[in-house]
């Protein structure tokens, strides 16, 4: 695209959260967010204690129309203002997908600007480039709900996996403890508003995977430890289950930051010319400030700086899915009408996608 800047209308509707934001791109990879709206769905899943696809796909269908006509009210902005239309077309929840997509495509008719469909990945990976002074290659720790893995963003479009989990995401760690010990949902919030009150040394969980040499992640025997221990604890009072909340949480940190120094010291030794200033984490779970606080001083050690965005752009928002469509229009990528929305859909198979859509 020939412009200086293009204005995105962005929709997220891959899991329970559904968003509508609005983003000028310019051609030096900057980004401005207009408008940032989010309707998260958690009253409808709150009684079921984790996300029901069909009340969130239906609850999608219900709330996006409104959102985009307040989006560009807030941006002071018309349809005809718009450049180009950005929808998540996975990976997520297919039903959800399918809502934000199919409304993005219809946008893209009856509007006459072009579709970009984007990989909700890719938009957590890049976030920190909108809404922190980070420029690649940089380290990523992608820690959500529904995946935790370690890349290495060489430039925009060119990621590496280093490392991923073999079951369970930390997030979902994270859910599923707070779902069996009843604290609420999502999860991972209210465990660390617990934990904070609680004493990390007193319970002993394991660190799965601890002694490999690879940068893997394995969460799903932590949920079993969990359930093992607190059958052993009666009762379960105030102060045994600040301490559980403080210990699993330890566990889940422990293992985060050794896969972290693997990696570091992985790309230390790999990337010898070029220095890795940035060590960065973006995903629901980065939010976690014990996490942030234990990634920064293991940065420091490396003479890295570790970033993650505000809280609100570390979650599932529709800024960064404005975002990288904007960054791919200005490289003249756009997708066909036809394109399909994707339950499954990593990272690196992004180039490949590209290829069959330019
Ligand atoms: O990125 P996100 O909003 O959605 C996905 O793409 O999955 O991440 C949601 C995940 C949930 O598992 C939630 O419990 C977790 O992020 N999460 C947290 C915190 N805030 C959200 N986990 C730990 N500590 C937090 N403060
Ligand atoms: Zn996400």
């Amino acid at each position: 695209m020939n412009k200086e800047s293009v204005k995105i209308l962005g929709i997220e509707s891959s899991c329970d959260e559904t968003a509508v934001s609005i983003v000028e791109v310019n051609k030096n990879d900057k980004g401005k967010i207009l408008s940032n709206i989010i309707f998260s769905q958690i009253d409808e899943h709150s009684p079921f204690g984790g996300v029901v696809p069909e009340i969130a796909s239906r609850s999608h269908v219900e709330s996006l129309s409104p959102l985009i006509d307040k989006a560009l009210n807030e941006a002071f902005l018309d349809i005809n203002d718009i450049d180009g239309v950005a929808a998540t077309s996975g990976p997520g929840l297919i039903g959800g997908l399918i809502v934000g997509l199919t409304t993005a495509k219809g946008i893209a008719l009856g509007a006459d600007i072009p579709l970009i469909g984007v990989n909700h990945l890719e938009g957590h990976a890049l976030t920190p480039i909108l809404t922190n002074d980070v420029s690649p290659p940089y380290l990523l720790l992608l820690v959500s709900g529904g995946h935790t893995q370690l890349i290495m963003v060489r430039d925009i479009g060119e990621y590496a996996q280093i490392g991923t989990t073999i079951d369970d995401a930390a997030g979902e760690a994270f859910d599923k403890a707070a779902k069996f010990l009843d604290i609420g949902y999502p999860g991972g919030p209210a465990l660390e508003k617990i934990a904070k009150k609680g004493n990390k040394k007193k319970y002993e969980f394991p660190r799965p995977l601890k002694n490999t040499d690879d940068c893997n992640f394995s969460f799903s025997g932590l949920k079993t430890s969990l359930i093992r221990e607190a059958k052993n604890i009666e009762p379960i009072n105030e102060k045994t289950l600040a301490d559980l909340a403080a210990s699993y949480q330890e566990a889940i940190i422990d293992c985060i930051k050794i896969k972290s120094e693997k990696a570091i010291k992985k790309m230390l030794i790999e990337n010898k010319k070029t220095k890795i200033k940035y060590f960065v984490a973006s995903g629901g779970v980065a939010s976690n400030r014990a996490i942030g606080e234990s990634l920064t001083i293991l940065a420091e050690k490396y003479e890295m700086k570790f970033i993650a965005p505000p809280i609100k752009f570390c979650t599932d928002n529709a800024a960064m899915i404005a975002w990288v469509g904007g960054l791919r229009l200005l490289r003249g990528q756009k997708d066909k009408l036809d394109m399909q929305a994707k339950a499954r859909w990593s990272l690196e198979e992004m180039k490949i996608h590209r290829r069959i859509n330019e």
